[in-house]
C-alpha cells in the first residue's frame, strides 16, 4: 500500500462522553505529527454512502471539542451499511449500501479509516476490513463490555453521574424511610449497575449476571431494618433477568429497559408493606462533558488509532491493557461481550461489605 495521505473518521451506535476527544487525539496527531487530511464521516457510515455529506477536520475544528460531550460527527446506531434501514413510500426497505461505501471511500481519496464504536459498529468496521478497506477501531461504550480493553471511554464519566444520582437519594431515601429504586444502564452487562453501586454504598444490587429472587431482596430489606436502618438503595441493571413469576405466582410479562426497575418495585411493593420510588437515570448517563480519566484515556485512544495507521496496522483496534494502550485483531474484539463474572474478587468485595444481590438464601 502506499503513503499514507488521507484518513477518515467515523463513528457510531450511542454517544459516549469522550468521542470528542478520541476525534480530536486522531485528528490533532493526523495533521500534526503525520501531515495527514482528515476527513470527517458523518452519522455512523451514512457520508460513505452520501459523500457530499463529509465533513473536513482541521486542527481549528477539533480545538475546543475536548470537554465537549456528544460527538461533532452525529451518530446512529440504525446506520448498518450492510443493511440499511430506510423509509420508502411509508414502508421500511433494507439495502446492503457496502458495495457504495467502498467505491465512495476510493473516490474521496481515503488511504485508511478509523472507526470509533462498541461491538455493533466495530463488527462493521471488521466486516469492511474483510472487503479491503484499511480500517483501525476505537472501543467505545459507557457500558464497559467489550472484552478487548479494560476499559472503555464514556464508562468512567457514567460512574460519575450515577453515583452521584445514588448519593442525592440515599439522603431523601433515609428521610422519608423509603426504599429506592434506581435503574441504570448497560445493556448486557452489570458493570455500570455493580461499580456505580459499590461507588455509592447501594444496598442490593441486581445485574443480569446474577438471578435474584425477590424473597432474598425482602430479607436484605428486613435483616437492614433489624440493624434499625429503615430505608434501603437497590440499583437496577437495566436488563436485569426477572424471575418468571411475581410474589403472587402471577406471571411477569417481559419488560424494556426504561420499565424493569418499576416492575421490580410493583412486585415488592406487597411485599415489604413500604414506601418504594423509583428512579430511571437513562440517558442523563451519558450526556454532557467527559471526566477527566475518560478525556486522557480517549486523547491516548485517539493518538494509539493514528499510529496504528501510521504502522500499517489494519484490522486492528486499540485497547487498554494492564495501563498501557496497545491493540488487538478487530476480528477477536468482537468475538464476545465483558460480562461481569459472579465469582470474581469486586463481586466477593461487594457481598464482604454487606452488598446484596438478591440471590443469598
Ligand atoms: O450501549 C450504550 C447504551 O447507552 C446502553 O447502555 C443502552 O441500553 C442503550 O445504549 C440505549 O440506546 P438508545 O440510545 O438507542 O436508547
Amino acid at each position: 500500500m502506499g503513503a499514507i495521505r488521507t484518513i477518515g473518521v467515523a463513528n457510531g451506535g450511542g454517544d459516549a462522553p469522550g468521542l470528542n476527544a478520541v476525534i480530536r487525539g486522531v485528528v490533532k496527531s493526523a495533521i500534526g505529527r503525520f501531515g495527514w487530511r482528515v476527513i470527517g464521516i458523518r452519522n455512523g457510515f451514512d457520508s460513505l454512502i452520501w459523500p457530499e455529506t463529509c465533513l473536513p477536520l482541521t486542527w481549528n475544528s477539533v480545538s475546543g471539542i475536548l470537554p465537549r460531550g456528544g460527538t461533532i460527527l452525529g451518530t446512529t446506531n440504525r446506520g448498518n451499511p450492510f443493511a440499511y434501514h430506510q423509509t420508502v413510500g411509508g414502508r421500511e426497505v433494507i439495502q446492503d449500501f457496502s458495495a457504495r461505501c467502498l467505491e465512495n471511500a476510493r473516490s474521496i481519496g481515503l488511504d485508511a479509516l478509523v472507526v470509533i464504536g462498541g461491538d455493533g459498529t466495530q463488527s462493521i468496521a471488521r466486516d469492511f476490513f474483510r472487503l479491503g478497506l484499511p480500517v483501525v477501531g476505537v472501543p467505545k461504550t459507557i457500558d464497559n463490555d467489550l472484552s478487548a480493553t479494560e476499559v472503555t471511554f464514556g464508562f468512567d464519566t457514567a460512574l460519575h453521574i450515577v453515583t452521584e444520582a445514588i448519593d442525592r437519594l440515599h439522603t431523601t431515601a433515609e428521610s422519608h424511610h423509603r426504599v429506592m429504586l434506581i435503574e441504570v444502564m448497560g445493556r448486557d452487562a452489570g458493570w455500570i449497575a455493580l461499580h456505580s453501586g459499590i461507588a455509592g454504598g447501594a444496598d442490593i444490587i441486581l445485574i443480569p449476571e446474577i438471578p435474584f429472587t425477590f424473597e432474598s431482596i425482602a430479607r436484605a430489606i428486613a435483616r437492614r431494618e433489624e440493624a434499625g436502618k429503615n430505608f434501603s438503595l437497590i440499583v437496577v441493571a437495566e436488563v436485569v433477568k426477572l424471575p418468571e413469576k411475581d410474589p403472587l405466582g402471577k406471571p411477569i410479562p417481559p419488560p424494556q429497559p426504561g420499565s424493569v426497575a418499576n416492575t421490580i418495585a410493583f412486585s415488592l411493593r406487597e411485599m415489604l408493606q413500604k414506601e418504594l420510588r423509583v428512579t430511571v437515570l437513562g440517558h442523563v448517563q451519558r450526556g454532557g462533558s467527559p471526566s477527566p480519566y475518560d478525556r486522557i484515556l480517549a486523547t491516548r485512544f485517539g493518538v494509539a488509532a493514528s499510529e496504528l495507521v501510521s504502522r500499517g496496522e489494519f484490522g486492528r483496534m486499540v485497547c487498554l491493557r494492564a495501563g498501557e494502550i496497545t491493540s488487538v485483531p478487530i476480528e477477536d474484539a468482537v468475538a464476545h461481550l465483558k460480562l461481569v463474572d459472579p465469582g470474581s474478587e469486586i463481586v466477593r468485595t461487594a457481598r464482604s461489605v454487606g452488598i446484596s444481590f438478591g440471590d443469598e438464601q
